[in-house]
């Protein structure tokens, strides 16, 4: 790293051949799942001085960036912050990849599904990129992270220009200077996380709802998943740089927060001298006049008590749980790696409902884990029909390189797995619409969003449950809580009309 930093320093046009030649040897690195997979115990360091050199303060002026998000939360949190790096840099978006200098995909890595349809688009790039030569193209995020992409990527589709993975995003600024000036493809992924860097610029999407991080990583390893190999050892932010940046957020107007972490449940787990952990986070943010504070996602193991408590508040912290599940099926959970059982779940949604006044679930579920039998599939059955779900993402289990899961033998045929998500879906749905019925002539509080995507003259929000509702009201009311009667209930959505003054009287 020393002669990168050395070469670093001169201006770019001082620069010779050599130096980038330097850069590139420094700049090659590709991803080891296996050296993701060690956990150590050094501290994890935070940073609040990053800054954008000055010979790449302007590189952008009169170019445009595109930035193309798959996968979860994190990742659409990701891209606000790489598209804050970018306007940094002079850059201004587009919404149209045509029209772009720079296109970014920020990739996921959880399902062969997600892989798919980005190396189906970076197929789709390869003529834009003939036409256009100057076109600088990236893949990052999570798949980034995986040996067996980079490797494709540089086999198959040279004609990108950069890789990088989560834990480098803050070097965006130094791996666009090494693509714009090299000719080799920068690959920088760091497989071990690093520090966590607190003063990254954010383009937020909208002035309603906003996204915080509280926690990066995850330590579960739940034998199917690749996450805590793309995403590193679980590290907390610091409870006051969050309380920070959710006063900010409230200051500027925002009406809701969604805290983002793998496992949010775990923060604060990682604090070696601070006693401080979700529930005192909550207990805390609770305090902050900003109407509606949600987080996503929990993992059911670290639910604890005194979280429960904080929650049963209510005010600000809204009453809907998403509380993956995965199977109802103990044995299955054991191979899976969840650390919970059957009993253990219901247990803590028994304790839930009874402690957190009028409270709901949301849930993720894999159907067909390597040789799950039909009755195992049968207590997914029937465990949604015992918590009565809302809402339930549902998927085929998909075998992920590098996992403990993906290396067990299985013997139940994809018919037999898409049959069984079928039987769920219905069910899912079934539940679903009984659960919205119960709204019908119920007043319920919308955080108005915007117009509805398929009728502009129908404005679409969400209930403190997390239910969208559409209803025919004033565009001033976007931005705003309003209360809203519900009128029909759909599987997904709540049809209603807003309550003023006058459709009171009538
Ligand atoms: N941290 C969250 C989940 C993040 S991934 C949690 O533990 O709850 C989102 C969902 O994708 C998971 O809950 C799981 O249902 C699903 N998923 C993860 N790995 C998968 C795989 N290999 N095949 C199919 N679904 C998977
Ligand atoms: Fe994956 Fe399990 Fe971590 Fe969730 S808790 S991200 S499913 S390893
Ligand atoms: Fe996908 Fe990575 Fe999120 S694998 S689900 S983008 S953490």
């Amino acid at each position: 790293m020393a002669d990168k930093t050395s070469t670093d320093q001169k201006p770019l046009r001082e620069k010779t051949s050599e130096d980038f030649a330097k850069y590139f040897q420094t700049t090659f690195q590709p991803p080891s799942l296996k050296d993701a997979r060690r956990r150590r115990r050094e501290d994890i360091e935070v940073h609040y001085d990053f800054a954008i050199s000055e010979d790449m303060q302007q590189v952008g002026i009169g170019k445009k960036f595109f930035i193309r998000t798959y996968g979860c939360q994190m990742n659409e949190h990701d891209t606000e912050v790489m598209a804050g790096i970018l306007e940094g840099m002079g850059y201004e978006a587009t919404t149209e990849m045509e029209a772009a200098d720079v296109i970014l995909l920020n990739t996921c890595a959880i399902r062969e599904n997600a892989e798919n349809k980005v190396f189906g688009e970076i197929g789709h790039l390869k003529p834009l990129k003939l036409e256009k030569p100057d076109l600088l193209i990236g893949i990052c995020g999570c798949m980034s992270q995986e040996e067996a992409v980079v490797n494709r990527i540089l086999k198959k589709h040279p004609f990108i220009d950069m890789i990088f993975g989560t834990h480098n995003i803050h070097r965006l600024p130094e791996i666009i200077k090494g693509a714009l000036f090299g000719k080799e493809m920068v690959v920088e992924v760091w497989s071990k996380e690093g520090d966590i860097i607190e003063n990254l610029p954010k383009v937020r999407k909208g002035n309603i709802k906003a996204w915080v991080n509280i926690m990066y990583g995850c330590d579960k390893f739940c034998t199917y998943c690749i996450v805590p190999y793309t995403r590193g050892k679980e590290r907390s932010r610091l409870p006051e740089d969050i309380i920070e940046e959710v006063r900010h957020l409230a200051r500027n107007g925002y009406q809701e927060i969604t805290l983002l972490g793998q496992n949010v449940n775990a923060y604060g787990k990682d604090f070696t001298d601070l006693d401080y952990r979700f529930g005192d986070l909550m207990d805390d943010l609770h305090k902050i006049d900003i109407p509606r504070i949600r987080f996503t996602t929990s993992h059911p193991r670290d639910f604890d008590d005194h979280l429960i408590d904080v929650l049963a508040q209510g005010g600000n912290l809204m009453e809907h749980i998403h509380l993956p599940v995965q199977s109802g099926n103990t044995d299955i959970l054991k191979i899976m790696g969840r650390k919970y059982s059957r009993e253990q779940y219901l247990e803590l949604v028994r304790k839930m409902k009874e402690r957190i006044p009028d409270v709901t679930f949301s849930t993720d579920i894999i159907v067909g884990f390597p040789n799950e039998t039909e009755e195992q599939f049968e207590d997914t059955l029937s465990i949604m029909r015992e918590v009565e779900y809302d809402a339930a993402y549902t998927f085929i289990y998909s075998p992920r390189d590098g996992t403990p899961a993906a290396r067990m033998e299985d013997n139940v045929s994809m018919e037999v797995k898409k049959e069984r998500l079928q039987r769920l879906n219905k069910l899912v749905n079934d539940i679903a619409l009984k659960k919205n019925k119960v709204f019908e002539g119920q007043i319920v509080d919308v955080l108005v969003e915007g117009e509805s995507k398929k009728n502009a003259d129908v404005l679409s929000g969400y209930t403190r449950k997390n239910k969208v509702v559409n209803f025919k009201g004033p565009k001033s009311a976007i931005g705003n809580i309003v209360p809203v009667r519900i009128k029909e209930a759909k599987t997904w959505t709540l049809d209603g009309e807003l309550v003023t003054e006058t459709t009171e009287v009538t």
